[in-house]
């Protein structure tokens, strides 16, 4: 069978592939001056929200050496199931079950010591008596680092709760 078009079918499909060059084009054009508009009109109001959100913001203390280092690891390693702000949210986790602990819950983390945690990450779930979809790190991870990421963990729940 020839896989070639035929005539009447090109001339068309050419024509149709104008057509929605042409409109996404006029859209694009109506969509851009009315965000300008837009962006104009709300350029002194978005400067004084911003101004007044610095203002009310409670500064967070910055990271210390350890929690960065922690950081880049968790980001790399953890996110994906504990999310960003480590609420047990990461785009994996509807996979999970049972859902990892946020760690912004202080109450339920500061009853846990450094030592435990550190255990979770390098012998993982299995290794501990949890669910075996948390990894183990042992063996991407030494001692060092993994006292790193949970320096990180524990400002989870220190951004949440900054009394403590
Ligand atoms: C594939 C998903 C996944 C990844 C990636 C992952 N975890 Fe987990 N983690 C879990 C699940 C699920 C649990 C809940 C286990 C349970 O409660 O049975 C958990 C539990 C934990 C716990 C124990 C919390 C508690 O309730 O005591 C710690 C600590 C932890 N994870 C740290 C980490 C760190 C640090 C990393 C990255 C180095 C990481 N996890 C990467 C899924 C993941």
């Amino acid at each position: 069978m020839s896989r070639r078009m035929s005539g009447p079918l090109v001339g068309w499909s050419l024509v149709l592939g104008k057509t929605l060059f042409t409109l996404v084009g006029v859209l694009l054009m109506v969509g851009c001056s009315h965000r300008a508009q837009e962006l104009a009109a709300n350029g002194a109001r978005d400067t004084t929200l911003a101004q007044n959100a610095a203002a009310i913001a409670p500064s967070a203390p910055p990271l210390t050496y350890e929690q960065r280092q922690g950081k880049y690891f968790y980001d790399r390693y953890c996110l994906v199931c504990h999310g960003d702000k480590g609420a047990g949210d990461g785009f994996n986790a509807f996979n999970l079950d049972p859902k990892p602990h946020s760690f912004a819950d202080s109450s339920y983390f500061a009853a846990i010591s450094d030592a435990s945690l550190e255990q979770v990450i390098e012998l993982g779930g299995r290794g501990v008596n949890k669910s075996v979809l948390m990894p183990s790190y042992g063996a991407t991870l030494n001692g060092r680092d993994i006292s790193y990421v949970v320096a990180c963990l524990r400002t989870f729940a220190q951004s949440v709760n900054p009394s403590q």
